[in-house]
């Protein structure tokens, strides 16, 4: 299901009434502020890394951070973003270098179709960014959110093993 952001007509429909830090770069946020944040970075700002898949804060496809925590984005509302820092999958990578957590899982194949891996990279992002050598139920509990449609999980999990070796 899609994130619907409200009718410009409606009266909680106000311009630029606050700040946000999204990838480093201070953003005005502007419109109604219960949107998405993923209806927000997708149709306001043009960052469409982020997926929609199920809108209801199953899948995981959404997942963003949000001052250093994971979340589902299509539940987010914009207002809570206001005065954040946000990183998105499009924030990861530096002077057009994969953020190490996209080549290692790049190396391994540990996608398939790619729809859900903006929220599993998020998501692995928050995890060793908190705690770098992460113990196995940790990982599983991190990416319990990220549903893979495809069930890729078992090169998933030798990525991150890679991961926890070379201590990221
Ligand atoms: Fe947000 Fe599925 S799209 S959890």
């Amino acid at each position: 299901m899609q994130p619907v952001i409200a009718n410009e007509s409606d009266s909680a429909v106000k311009e630029e009434w606050g700040e946000a830090w999204i990838n480093g770069t201070p953003t005005k946020l502007t419109g109604d502020y219960r949107t998405p944040v993923v209806a927000f970075l997708r149709e306001k700002l043009g960052l469409k890394g982020t997926k929609i898949g199920c809108g209801s804060g199953e899948c995981g496809a959404c997942t963003i951070i949000v001052n250093g925590e994971a979340v589902c984005s299509c539940l987010f509302p914009l207002h809570r973003i206001e005065g954040a820092e946000v990183l998105t999958i499009e924030g990861l990578s530096k002077n057009g270098m994969l953020h190490p957590i996209q080549s290692i899982l790049m190396q391994h194949g540990a996608f398939q179709c790619g729809y859900c891996a903006p929220g599993v990279i998020m998501s692995l992002f928050a995890l060793f960014s908190s705690n770098p050598q992460p113990e196995d139920v940790t990982v599983r509990e991190a990416l319990q959110g990220n549903i893979c449609r495809c069930s890729g999980y078992v090169k998933l999990l030798e990525a991150v093993d890679e991961m926890r070796r070379l201590a990221i």
